[in-house]
């Protein structure tokens, strides 16, 4: 049922807890320059390198559910629509009239049987092929085939719709690898949307991302929250290839089955590492993806110029109709009201840092053993910019070996 390997990750996690040092062999980690958290030729490298070659998770099929219906994604440059086909296929199409660029569609969320453009009237089919012109008589010879709402690559996985703006990107499935396999016991062609909210959050978005890319901070800034749900000491960090990692931190017993939870209808193939252990993914670039046997509740950063971010939280959850009125909520209190209390923790840690980071000019930020899912992120975004193309004094060197990347573990050599 799982491909998540529960007895190597016992073992990895009786190490953790046993080590008094990092693992023999694992490299120093070099210090990250702090500018790339603050610089605006980095911050555009970014938005052309990395977000317009990764697959971005972009919709949840219930927000678009029929034939002919389609929901705006405007969050990621430039506007994008998403529009269910007769044939079942998800179209994501530039939301951009090729006659004198007005939107297409202007609604957040809607049905129709094909897209009318509100300014002239110009008509296009749901993969976006332009189909009529009001008055084209008016044009005398004019090429439709080649007026069509460009289409941007959107694969699924499960319920979840990603887009990529490369069109030369791997598919999704080779992006996410192994990943898939480790999700499969979590069913999530049946996982319904409960949520999803977005919030602001005035820190650069690597800032907010990468709180959740490490246990490190748990025992101190959620000691009154969540820290005693989760053994820092045996957690096990995982990298993978694409520039994806995993943890995994086991639950004291004395917090298993939190009663919080209890009421919500299980993912019944979930299995026994989702519900022993915190378990969380960071997919690059922007994912972070915990997962349980109740919840799947991914939540997304999105960088909204240097010095602030967009953070998306999402809820999903098996079909909780028939338990209770409202579904499952993970992240936010009062049906999307704030964030959850665990969730501003870490926004007015982020908040704070990046007004102390204002002016720690070219000082580095020195990461240990602990935080190298974020040092590893780090290399596969320079990777993807090229080394080349990044003022010296802002890369990052490639110390994190394949030797350590999944499925190789030098931890039990
Ligand atoms: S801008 Fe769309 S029809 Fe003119
Ligand atoms: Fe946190």
């Amino acid at each position: 049922m799982t491909a998540i390997d529960t007895e190597q990750l016992r073992t990895l996690m009786d190490m953790e807890s046993q080590r008094n040092r990092p693992p023999s062999g694992f490299p120093s980690l070099p210090p990250v320059p702090s500018r790339r958290y603050s610089d605006p030729a980095f911050y555009e490298q970014e938005q052309q390198q990395v977000f317009r070659r990764s697959w971005l998770l972009a919709a949840h099929i219930d927000e678009l559910p029929e034939p002919g219906s389609f929901l705006r994604w405007d969050i990621a440059e430039p506007p994008v629509v998403l529009v269910h086909a007769s044939d079942g296929t998800i179209h994501a199409l530039i939301n951009r009239c090729s006659h004198r660029g007005a939107p297409v569609v202007m609604p957040a969320t809607g049905s129709r049987p094909r897209l009318t453009c509100p300014y002239h009237g110009w008509s296009y089919a749901h993969d976006g092929e332009l189909i009529a012109i009001a008055s084209d008589r008016d044009f005398g010879a004019i090429d439709k085939a080649n007026l069509g709402l460009p289409a941007l690559r959107c694969e699924r996985l499960g319920a979840l719709i990603f887009v990529n703006f490369d069109s030369q990107a791997p598919s999704l499935e080779a992006s996410l690898g192994s990943l898939i396999d480790e999700w499969a016991e979590f069913d999530l062609q049946n996982c319904r949307l409960s949520r999803r909210d977005r919030f602001t959050i005035k820190s650069n978005w690597k800032i907010a991302m990468e709180a959740n890319m490490e246990v490190y901070h748990v025992p101190m800034v959620h000691r009154k929250t969540v820290a005693a749900a989760l053994d820092a000491n045996r957690n096990v960090n995982t990298f993978y290839p694409g520039g994806h990692g995993r943890m995994v931190a086991p639950i004291p017993q004395s917090h298993q089955g939190g009663a919080w939870k209890t009421s919500w209808p299980e993912i019944k193939s979930a299995g026994e590492i989702a519900r022993t252990c915190t378990l969380s993914y960071n997919v690059f670039p922007n994912l972070v993806m915990p997962l349980n046997q109740y919840v799947v509740p991914p939540i997304q950063f999105w960088p909204n110029g240097t010095d602030e971010c967009i953070v998306e939280t999402w809820t999903l959850a098996p079909d909780w109709r028939n338990h209770r009125e409202s579904g499952p909520d993970m992240w936010t209190e009062n049906n999307g009201e704030k964030p959850s209390l665990v969730l501003r923790e870490d926004i007015e840690m982020s908040e704070a840092i990046q007004k102390a980071m204002a002016d720690t000019g070219e000082r580095g930020i020195p990461l240990s053993y602990q935080e190298a899912r974020i040092y590893y992120w780090h290399q596969w975004a320079d990777a993807l910019i090229g080394l080349d193309n990044i003022e010296p004094a802002l890369r990052v060197a490639d110390v994190i070996g394949n030797e350590w990347v999944h499925p190789n573990e030098p931890r039990l050599a």
